[in-house]
């Protein structure tokens, strides 16, 4: 399927579509979910889908470096997000093709070959319509890194979360070792590292803030700060008429 044109989009309501890009481990997903819970809307983690391709790519011993059968991975894949079904940590469910992944998706095996699958612009297009689909359904809480420069450039509301590499890998070290996981911190901030460098650096959909964008930096504040913030600009958006967006 390939994605709809511009003309198509633009007759659709954005809104209430809420953009929230940055690097990995800026605190994105659990700001996202804190958010998405007050102001009622859906939560979508699109990071998800590019680890559920390459979370396939491996089982089905596909090499990261072939772009055609990626795509073709992407496009047959049943990739469904939805709220968490088990008490777990877990902040939603990841179904891929019916198979609950939600924490195979974290595998280091995975983060250590998904900048790469992300970064051909066939797999980036075969996820397009899934994404532009939940965009299109109503009020949303969008999570990514292309998010308000690419999928969504319409949204109501456009965030860029960042952090310092060494803070963001402070927290997904911290995250990982409560889950049981053994990785060290430097091996945490060599991989984030080399995710940034992949993230930025790709020829499509690089990572990168819209110019109407709101940066918030994270490193000095705490997850329910950077939630009010949001919920404060989320809050003072009005429609046409001047009729808030997100009534309190
Ligand atoms: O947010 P995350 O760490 O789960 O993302 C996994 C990978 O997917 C990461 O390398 C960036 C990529 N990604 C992307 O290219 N575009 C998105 N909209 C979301 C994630």
């Amino acid at each position: 399927m390939s994605p709809p044109d511009d003309g198509a989009r633009s007759t659709i309501d954005h809104r209430r579509v809420i953009a929230i890009d940055g690097p990995a481990a800026a605190g994105k997903s659990t700001v996202a979910h804190m958010l998405a819970d007050r102001l009622g809307a859906m939560l979508f983690d699109t990071g998800a889908l590019y680890r559920a391709v390459a979370l396939a790519a491996l089982r089905s011993q596909v090499a990261p470096d072939d772009h055609q059968s990626l795509a073709r991975l992407a496009r047959d894949a049943r990739i469904v997000i939805q709220p968490p079904s088990q008490r777990d940590g877990r902040l939603y469910d990841v179904r891929l093709n019916e198979e609950d992944v939600t924490w195979p998706l974290r595998d280091p095996e995975v983060g250590a070959i998904v900048s790469k699958i992300a970064a051909h612009p066939p797999v980036r297009s075969a996820l397009l319509p899934l994404q532009r689909r939940i965009a299109s359904d109503g009020p949303v809480v969008m999570v990514g890194r292309d998010i308000g420069t690419v999928v969504v450039p319409d949204a109501g509301l456009k965030v860029y979360l960042d952090a310092t590499p060494e803070e963001r890998a402070r927290r997904r070290h911290q995250e990982a070792t409560r889950r049981g996981g053994i990785e060290s911190y430097e091996d945490v901030l060599r991989e984030t590292q080399i995710r940034d460098i992949g993230d930025s650096s790709r020829d499509t959909a690089p990572l990168r803030a819209a110019p109407d964008a709101i940066r918030i930096n994270t490193d000095d504040m705490t997850i329910d700060n950077v939630v009010a913030e949001i919920e404060s600009l989320a809050r003072a958006r009005v429609d046409a008429t001047g009729a808030p967006l997100w009534p309190s």
